[in-house]
């Protein structure tokens, strides 16, 4: 039908700026309008544009007073959009700008109409369809609008490489697009890492403490042996009093240092006696132990495994160091080299084979020990790294824990440990150190510990307090810690 141009009332369009139209005006003079325009009745002899605006324009400026115009009265105002929408889309002049604002109004009123994807609704590849172009395209276009739409209400800063990008073309738009989103993924992740540093370095002392306890506990390995289950332990690694009066020795070699008492030879095959048997009941039923024993007491050792069921080895470890200590230098040689016997339960395999039995790890320093008998936590795990695979189920067990080296070194190559220490002034210095090493130099257990607090005074405070203590650097001797775990300073 036609319709007098001056009915037709041009409301808030899609496109607003008509722009340039000689061109469609000169074709329309030439071939006359190809495609009538879309109108919607609007009361009293009027008529809305739905689409068409464009030419209409071209009409008006060849003074054109009537158009031809299809009338739609069954639209409603969804549909009226899309029409013009999609009209608009076809044309060529549209920058992939315009193009991407109109694709992603499309689509959220299709969304809108049929519901959403998740639900099995309309999807952007119903919108590439629509549209005549691949979902690929469909769904740059509406990322890159989305995007523009969210700078535009201030929710992301002005982006002006993708602006730059956009004027050449979407694909340039959709590669800045793109390159946002990894940036906002990796942001994401970082800051989840950085959370979880920050988890880890607030980990409370006693957790940490708590940990620390199920490894080493206090009291006679003989006794504390009979708490672990039958066949759990997949290793023994150990280092037993010596049965040579080994305070005498050292005295005598002009060394002083804190020793355990009894150190006969008594003492020591009533402690096998019982030990040995016990070994091989809770180790695996294929299953090494390392002992470390004197050279005096390796028969006695030898022949308590024996009784209880183990082979014997053929071969022994030996740690050979620069120096050693003698107790008589008039009668023999200095001992530069300490022995373990090796033990096997049923059939057992070496994880790492074809090693050497000579081992040649440097001695600790003595200012860096903490009793004189420490072994060096490498030496253990040396050794420990040849019968484990490194996981936290296999359990390496040590009835005479001393410093806890050995359970430094099950911690080093993650594998679980347990340690028994009968001396209390050795199980403190154990538990000590092994907090350190668990608690590692980040951490606000670490922290406490060089201002001076006590593992029992950290296990003691609540978490207010300590948060005030590190803030402020508060050190233990300027505090009291009472009952609930808050602290009381004193005035200086
Ligand atoms: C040779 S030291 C172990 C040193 C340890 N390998 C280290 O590197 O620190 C032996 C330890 O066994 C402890 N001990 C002695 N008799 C014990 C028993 N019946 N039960 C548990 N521990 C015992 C001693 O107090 C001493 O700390």
């Amino acid at each position: 039908m036609k319709l007098p141009v001056g009915t037709i009332v041009v409301l808030d369009r899609q496109r607003e700026d008509i722009g340039e139209v000689v061109d469609l005006a000169n074709s329309i003079a030439a071939h006359g309008l190809l495609a009538p325009i879309i109108v919607q009745p609007f009361g009293e002899g009027t008529y809305k544009l739905v689409a068409g605006g464009r030419r209409l324009a071209a009409c008006k400026s060849l003074g054109h007073t009537e158009i031809e115009a299809t009338l739609r009265d069954d639209l409603d105002e969804v549909s009226e959009t899309e029409i013009e929408l999609e009209e608009n889309l076809c044309r060529t002049d549209l920058t992939d700008e315009e193009k991407a604002w109109a694709i992603l109004k499309i689509h959220r009123l299709k969304v809108a109409k049929y519901g959403k994807a998740t639900n099995g609704g309309w999807t952007i590849e119903d919108t590439g369809k629509s549209l005549k172009m691949s979902q690929c395209t469909a769904s740059g276009f509406l990322s890159v609008a989305s995007r523009l739409e969210r700078i535009e209400r201030g929710e992301e800063p002005p982006d002006e490489a993708l602006q730059t990008a956009l004027k050449k073309s979407i694909w340039e738009a959709v590669k800045v697009d793109n390159y946002r989103k990894e940036q906002a993924v990796l942001q994401v992740i970082n800051s989840r890492l950085d959370e979880v540093q920050v988890e880890k370095s607030l980990q409370p002392a006693s957790e940490i403490l708590a940990e620390v306890d199920k490894m080493l506990w206090h009291g006679d390995c003989r006794e504390l042996i009979q708490r672990v289950p039958t066949e759990t332990v997949h290793m023994i690694y150990t280092d037993s009093p010596y049965g040579i009066d080994i305070r005498k020795a050292h005295e005598k070699s002009g060394l002083t240092a804190d020793l355990y008492e009894d150190d006969s030879v008594e003492s020591l095959a009533a402690i096998l006696r019982s030990l040995c048997p016990e070994m091989y009941r809770v180790l695996k039923p294929d299953g090494f132990v390392v002992f470390w024993i004197s050279f005096k007491n390796m028969f006695l050792l030898q022949s308590e495994m024996l009784k209880a069921g183990f082979r014997v080895g053929p071969v022994p470890y030996f740690w050979v160091r620069p120096s050693g200590i003698c107790n008589n230098v008039k009668l023999w040689p200095a001992s530069c080299v300490d022995i373990a016997l090796i033990f096997a339960k049923g059939n057992p395999h070496m994880v790492v084979q074809g090693t050497r039995n000579w081992l040649d790890t440097p001695p600790l320093n003595p200012n860096d020990k903490d009793m004189a008998l420490e072994r060096p936590v490498e030496l253990n795990q040396e050794i420990i790294r040849r019968y484990t695979l490194g996981l936290p189920d296999e359990l390496v067990l040590d009835p005479f824990a001393g410093s806890g080296s050995t359970l430094r070194a099950c911690l080093n190559l993650h594998v679980g440990g347990l340690a028994f220490e009968l001396d209390t002034t050795n199980y403190a210095a154990a538990r000590t150190k092994l907090f350190f090493h668990m608690a590692g130099r980040d951490q606000e257990a670490y922290q406490m510990l060089e201002l001076g607090y006590t593992e029992a005074q950290v296990a003691k405070l609540n978490r207010e307090a300590m948060a005030k203590i590190i803030a402020d650097g508060i050190r233990a001797e300027r505090v009291s810690v009472l009952p609930d775990g808050s602290i009381k300073q004193f005035t200086a």
